[in-house]
């Protein structure tokens, strides 16, 4: 049995996951940005685990890394990924529908963790995309209630929030299957 940890992070959040749950399961976790030995790295693997923050309902690097002729042999993915939503089953189907209904895989299984935002550490890119979602929801306000999620938006924009919750790997480090 070989298995790893990768993970994509813009800002820092799911990285704090993917160490915790290397740590817990005495695994490496790699950068999937910084590993310019990915094929080595999946090489003899049987049980992936990959981490990625959620950028617009996406989740970062799974594309590309599913994409890699590796992953096709690999019998366990566990996929976790990590944003500002509230956890919910609705939020969880939610994520799988848009991500990994397509996946050609009957064993994947997705975990959701709640990360954080830190807008100084995002790419000018994002920043760009984080105000016009701001002025969005501000002005969906001016009709009408905003969901909870457009209101923890609001909420946290110019400050640094941190919702990382190491007892959220639990399930996923407790797998029998690992
Ligand atoms: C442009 C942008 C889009 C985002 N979209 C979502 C989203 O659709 N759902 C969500 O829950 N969080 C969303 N977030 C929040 C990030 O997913 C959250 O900050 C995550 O923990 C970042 O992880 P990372 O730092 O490891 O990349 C978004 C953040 C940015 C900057």
């Amino acid at each position: 049995m070989k298995a790893v940890v990768v993970y994509s992070s813009k800002t820092g959040f799911t990285k704090k996951y993917a160490e915790w749950i290397a740590e817990d399961l005495s695994l490496e976790a790699y950068d999937l940005e910084e590993s310019d030995n990915l094929k080595e790295v999946l090489s003899g693997v049987d049980t992936l685990i990959f981490g990625g923050g959620l950028y617009a309902i996406g989740i970062n690097g799974l594309k590309k890394l599913l994409n890699e002729n590796q992953t096709k042999s690999i019998s366990n993915i566990f996929v976790f990924c990590t944003g500002l939503s509230l956890r919910s089953v609705e939020v969880q189907r939610e994520i799988f529908k848009n991500n990994l209904k397509d996946v050609e895989k009957n064993n994947v299984r997705l975990y959701y963790y709640r990360g954080g935002f830190d807008f100084q550490k995002l790419s000018l890119i994002d920043q760009l995309l984080m105000r016009m979602l701001k002025l969005k929801i501000q002005w969906k306000k001016k009709k009408g209630p905003l969901s909870s999620d457009e209101k923890g938006m609001l909420a946290v924009f110019h400050r640094k929030v941190d919702f990382t919750d190491r007892n959220l790997i639990r399930e996923l480090v407790d797998m029998k299957s690992l």
